[in-house]
């Protein structure tokens, strides 16, 4: 279902200004706004702090607060206040948790979440309203910016075919002809799998077998016994967090790792390449951050997360950092006034993020980032980037009317 955007373009202060978070010098103040303008900016964040995504959720708020900070900690020139939400990786609850932020706490902004399935069901409860305006700063569900894409739905991470799409070229380049893929039986796991099969069947690859587990199950011992019987010359895996650590070192455990190798998408050694240890050395998975990515946002990013948090940033973190960027930029640029949906929804269509440590990224049409993907390997515990498995990758977006 989509909205008609009602347009009216004000002045957009784009470039430095904006994306330090300094409030904009805007000619529009609303009179509506003027009277509610020591309230703080709401923004609503549903992610998950519990479970096996639990450091995904933790990695996107730390980093998302540290960039409002940063910058002055004020959102067009407006204190910010946080309600934040464990959405506990629950589908059923996505409805309640949505409506809670919307109807209760009557947030300006949604961020969230991290679960393909649980950002579907939020998008068809935000979708179809004028407000609030979400951001999905994780979860790929291709439908969120397909099918279900609204005005007010932007994604500042990727859609789920992004980064797996370019991973089956890679293995059909590293001259595998056959494959078994694995992962979790729910939307992220689905559409992962199905992209890195046709990436790797357009380029002569066959995908022999395709192994789905229920989500969040982490018992691997009979598939792996299953994919060591079928010897395929590679294997294409999707699982994160917690779900990753253990796959990738029961892998190597059983013996396969050295004789079928793993791929996946980045996702697979992502902020747990450490945890994996051995298990995870060599392993190359494609993805649109890589820890050692030479420009200097990222650079600086690296340190300041690494000293706030005392841990390593990740592509989760740096999703949540740009987050915070598109909030900075488009509140700078109506002044304050989170009431001016539609500017604010015209700002971020506009939105190029310049300052992203995975480098310079732009919004498409359908509201999903245009990006790089990096082939990465695991070399000495970090994710290093060997190159550019696909330039400025748009999304194709099935299904979204938004043009
Ligand atoms: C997802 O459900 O969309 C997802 C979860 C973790 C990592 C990547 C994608």
């Amino acid at each position: 279902m989509t909205k008609p955007i009602k347009t009216s373009r004000r002045s957009f202060i784009a470039g430095s200004a904006a994306t330090a978070g300094i409030a904009a010098a805007s000619s529009f103040i609303p009179t509506s706004f003027a009277i509610g303008a020591t309230a703080p900016v709401k923004v609503g964040i549903l992610l998950p702090y519990s479970g096996t995504y639990a450091m995904l959720g933790n990695s996107i708020t730390n980093a998302l607060k540290m960039r409002v900070d940063q910058a002055g900690g004020m959102l067009g020139g407006r204190a910010v206040k946080y309600v934040v939400l464990d959405s506990e990786m629950s589908v059923p609850k996505a409805p309640i948790n949505t409506n809670k932020l919307i109807k209760k706490e009557k947030v300006d902004f949604v961020v969230g979440p991290v679960h393909s399935g649980i950002a579907a069901a939020m998008a068809k409860i935000i979708g179809p309203r004028d407000t609030p305006i979400m951001i999905v700063p994780n979860a790929g569900s291709n439908g969120v910016t397909g099918e279900l894409c609204a005005p007010n739905i932007f994604r500042s991470s990727f859609s789920n075919w992004q980064p797996a799409y370019p991973g089956g070229k890679v293995m059909a380049d590293d001259g595998h002809k056959t494959c078994v893929t694995i992962s979790w039986k729910y939307g992220a796991g689905i559409q992962m799998m199905a992209a890195g099969k046709t990436g790797f069947e357009e380029n002569g690859g066959k995908v022999v077998h395709e192994i789905l587990i229920p989500f969040p199950k982490v018992e691997f011992q009979a598939v792996l016994s299953e994919i060591a019987s079928i010897k395929p010359d590679c294997v294409f895996s999707f699982f994160s967090g917690g779900g990753a650590v253990k796959f990738v070192k029961e892998y190597a455990a059983a013996g396969l790792k050295d004789n079928i190798p793993l791929y996946g998408p980045g996702f697979l050694t992502e902020g747990v390449s450490k945890a994996q240890g051995a298990a995870a050395e060599g392993i190359k998975t494609t993805l649109h951050y890589a820890s050692n990515l030479d420009n200097p946002t990222n650079i600086q990013f690296r340190k300041d997360y690494q000293k706030a948090f005392g841990s390593a940033a990740n592509v989760f973190s740096v999703q949540g950092y740009d987050t915070g960027s598109l909030l900075l930029q488009a509140m700078a640029a109506v002044g304050g006034d989170a009431g001016a949906t539609a500017d604010i929804i015209e700002v971020l269509e506009d939105a190029k993020v310049p300052d992203s440590p995975r480098g310079v990224w732009k919004m498409s049409k359908a509201h999903n980032p245009i990006q790089d993907i990096y082939l990465r390997q695991v070399k000495n515990g970090e994710n290093v980037v060997l190159g550019v498995a696909a330039k400025a990758l748009e999304d194709p977006a099935a299904g979204c009317k938004l043009a």
